[in-house]
């Protein structure tokens, strides 16, 4: 199926299907440019801002930190910036990055009291000669360049903490994000890949990390090659879940690599889902990384360890969430 629209052609096609997959049959390519695509539903309301520049014919780094600004500054959103669950000490630490169509990037972890720490990554990006800054130094360097200085703790990310220390014995936990109430996965991080107008993809990537994380606990988010990367020759992939997982694989420039090697965004992203799963079946078998990717044609494409994890598309007059093919089926409800 194809739809011509006012800003290109956006192709659909269904991918083969493999016994491994979930059982959703939403399994759709979406090309065309520009295009912007992000984790989870709510990218579909980042997609949304970094449409009002990508549309205009502005540049996909514009795009992507504008976009990524929505979940950051939304307080209900529990897994990114204003709002994210605290560390174990009841402290909101965020991770971020950046990185634009010419390899230059920026990076922050660790960073609090800061929304937008996207903007600081961007700021490191730009204004410094480094590449990553953490805590302190981070906060000191959003501040001197007129950074608000904000409480990201909401009422409702405090008591929920509050109640996980009841029970908590302030002990770290594997897996931690199986542990929410509910037992529900944690999902966390936004991360976001565009390609303007010009053909020139950026990326950003960020999170309030591992609800009840060690404090300083870094995640897979900030570090470019994990939790992000751009290769503007090939494509753009970004990750999510657990990040240790992903950054034990370099997640997000493999996925790239893959695509370099000719492999279809969504079967790169599968790729490096095996390759994590086979370094240790029994733990991902209960743990949740989706991969999601952006080749220099335009195709995009997903694929997770669990069913559930869902990616969202802007591209012509299009914004759509599609639910990624995973290793594992749903978990069926017990009763
Ligand atoms: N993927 C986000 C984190 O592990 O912190």
């Amino acid at each position: 199926m194809s739809l011509l629209t006012s800003a290109g052609l956006i192709a659909c096609k269904n991918t083969t299907s493999s016994p491994a997959l979930s059982e959703d049959k939403k399994y759709d390519t979406v090309k065309g440019k520009p295009i912007v695509i992000s984790t989870w539903d709510f990218g579909k309301e980042a997609n949304e801002a970094a449409w009002t520049i990508l549309g205009k014919g502005g540049k996909a780094l514009d795009a992507v930190e504008t976009g990524v600004k929505v979940p950051e500054a939304d307080p209900t959103n529990q897994s990114v910036g204003l709002g994210g669950r605290p560390d174990r000490d009841g402290r909101v630490t965020l991770d971020a990055c950046i990185m634009d169509h010419n390899y230059k990037c920026g990076s922050v972890a660790g960073l609090e009291h800061i929304v937008h720490a996207i903007s600081v990554a961007r700021l490191v990006m730009e204004k410094t000669p480094h590449v990553m800054i953490v805590g302190d130094g981070a906060l000191q360097l959003a501040l001197e360049n007129g950074f608000k200085k904000e409480n990201l703790l909401t009422q409702k990310s405090e008591d929920e903490w509050k109640e996980w220390l009841k029970t908590s014995k302030y002990a770290p936990v594997n897996n931690i994000e199986n542990m929410l109430p509910g037992g529900k996965y944690n999902h966390d991080t936004i991360g976001m890949v565009a390609m303007d107008t010009d053909g020139d993809m950026s990326g950003a990537c960020t999170t309030s990390g591992m609800a009840y994380k060690i404090h300083g606990r870094v995640g897979d988010s900030p570090i470019i090659g994990a939790g992000l990367y751009v290769d503007n020759e090939v494509g753009a992939a970004t990750s999510t879940g657990v990040g240790e997982e992903v950054i034990r694989i370099v997640g997000s420039h493999l996925v790239v690599e893959l695509m370099r090697q000719g492999y279809t965004p969504e079967n790169a992203c599968k790729k490096a889902v095996e390759r994590l799963y086979n370094r240790n079946p029994t733990a991902a078998k209960d743990l949740q990384v989706g991969f999601l990717a952006l080749n220099k044609s335009g195709e995009c494409g997903a694929y997770a360890l669990q069913y559930g994890f869902s990616y969202s598309v802007r591209s012509g007059n299009e914004n759509t969430i599609f639910k990624a093919k995973s290793m594992f089926p749903e978990k069926k409800k017990e009763k």
